[in-house]
């Protein structure tokens, strides 16, 4: 399936992981989709805390699920805050997660009422620091 065929259906899964945040300070509900190279997705939301800097943004939930599940060749990941038609750019640490993985990750995001947005997360991510420096 072409990548843009894909979105919708990704960004979709996303907003019906948005579901389950639990943004209880930020009020600022997210949800993820991590399209896996083999048609797989894992799915991820916000996970808050009382002790604030404890927070996990959606991404990195949807990330650890992958990768816990043994899954670490990713595609695609497709992101939605708290409104449906607004873009939600991954944050910089979810940045240097998902590029350890797949440099060149497509990252989906809605841009407008109906239509959506692909980076590539060396795009959002230039010059970064990756695991070739380590050895
Ligand atoms: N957040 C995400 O989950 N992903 C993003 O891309 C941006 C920020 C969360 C973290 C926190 O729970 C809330 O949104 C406000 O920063």
């Amino acid at each position: 399936m072409a990548l843009l065929d894909a979105a919708d259906t990704l960004l979709d899964q996303a907003r019906i992981a948005r579901e389950n945040a639990h943004a209880p300070y930020s009020r600022f509900p997210v949800g993820a989709a991590l399209l896996t190279d083999d048609g797989r997705v894992f799915t991820g939301c916000n996970v808050e805390n009382a002790s604030y800097g404890l927070t996990i943004c959606a991404e990195r939930v949807a990330v650890f699920k992958a990768v816990s599940e043994g899954v670490r060749n990713f595609r695609a990941i497709a992101v939605i805050g708290p409104e449906d038609d607004l873009p939600c750019s991954p944050c910089g640490a979810c940045r240097q997660v998902l590029h350890e993985f797949n440099p060149t990750l497509r990252v989906i995001a809605p841009s407008g009422p109906g239509s959506s947005r692909v980076w590539t997360l060396s795009e959002l991510l230039p010059h970064a620091f990756g695991a070739e420096r380590l050895v």
